[in-house]
């Protein structure tokens, strides 16, 4: 129970990454907040497990990307549960596409989700936390943000993820020494981003990948926990790397 008594608000957690960090936190005692975009019946069926682990959960639907969205769901938050410990920004979308076919319309998108609802979801959580005198904000940041890293194809996405990568560390240095903040950077993980990728991609990953395997969405998950609990109170401004070695080659 490394989490028992903390409220964490996880977005993007009907699916994938998210998901297994929300459910991760619940076995380890926390209330959790499970925040989507579009899938509600996948949301509801996360609060469900949850609820049956004889802790609290609520889902939130919310755009990350739309500031009155986010300011509503930090608003029933405090409603329902009086208190922010942990936020997970983890909402993300990936467009691959080469580079002469992109849009300005691609780059404001991918932006958008991926690091200005980090933005606006952490500012949130800041003037609680702040209030409260603690808290923690984590953010899914990704190897494609590694400035060795970026993917020929997706350079929207890589350029997000480097933004993220300087936005945790600076946003640790704003924030300290009241909010650690610190990241989980995933190598190509085993969720539904990637169950679009064509077979050659698929392989390219597994066989990059040291350990041979896509990551889990569970592996993510217990670097999460770790973070969010006590455990890591030394360590803000950090970004843990879980990629099975995929970023060594
Ligand atoms: N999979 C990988 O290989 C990989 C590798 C490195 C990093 N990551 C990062 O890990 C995070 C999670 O990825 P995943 O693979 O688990 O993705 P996923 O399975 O596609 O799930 C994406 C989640 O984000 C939510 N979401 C998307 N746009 C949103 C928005 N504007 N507002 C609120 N929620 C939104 C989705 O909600 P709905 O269900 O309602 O659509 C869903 O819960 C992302 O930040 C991604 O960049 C993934």
């Amino acid at each position: 129970m490394r989490l028992k008594g903390k409220v964490c608000l996880i977005t993007g957690s009907s699916r994938g990454i998210g998901k297994a960090t929300a459910v991760k936190f619940a076995v380890n005692g926390a209330s959790v907040v499970v925040n989507y975009r579009v899938n509600e019946n996948e949301a509801n069926e996360v609060v469900s497990e949850i609820r049956k682990l004889g802790v609290q959960a609520i889902a939130v639907k919310a755009d990350v990307s739309v500031p009155f969205e986010v300011k509503n769901m930090f608003k029933m938050v405090l409603e329902e549960f009086g208190k922010i410990d942990v936020l997970v920004n983890n909402a993300g979308v990936d467009r691959p596409k080469p580079f002469l076919d992109l849009t300005l319309s691609d780059w404001e998108e991918t932006f958008r989700v991926n690091l200005y609802g980090a933005f606006l979801c952490s500012q949130e959580a800041a003037k609680v936390m702040l209030e409260m005198g603690g808290g923690k904000i984590l953010n899914t940041v990704s190897v494609r943000g590694l400035s060795y890293c970026g993917r020929r194809g997706n350079i929207v996405y890589s350029a997000s993820k480097a933004a993220m990568y300087s936005f945790t560390k600076t946003l640790a240095k704003e924030l300290a020494p009241v909010i650690r903040v610190n990241g989980v950077s995933p190598g190509p993980s085993n969720t539904d981003i990637s169950r679009v990728w064509d077979s050659k991609t698929r392989e390219t990953a597994i066989n990059d990948s040291y350990l041979k395997r896509l990551v889990e969405p569970d592996d993510i998950a217990n670097a999460f926990v770790f973070l969010a609990s006590d455990e890591s109170n030394a360590m803000t401004g950090e970004v843990i790397i879980v990629d099975g070695g995929y970023n060594l080659s």
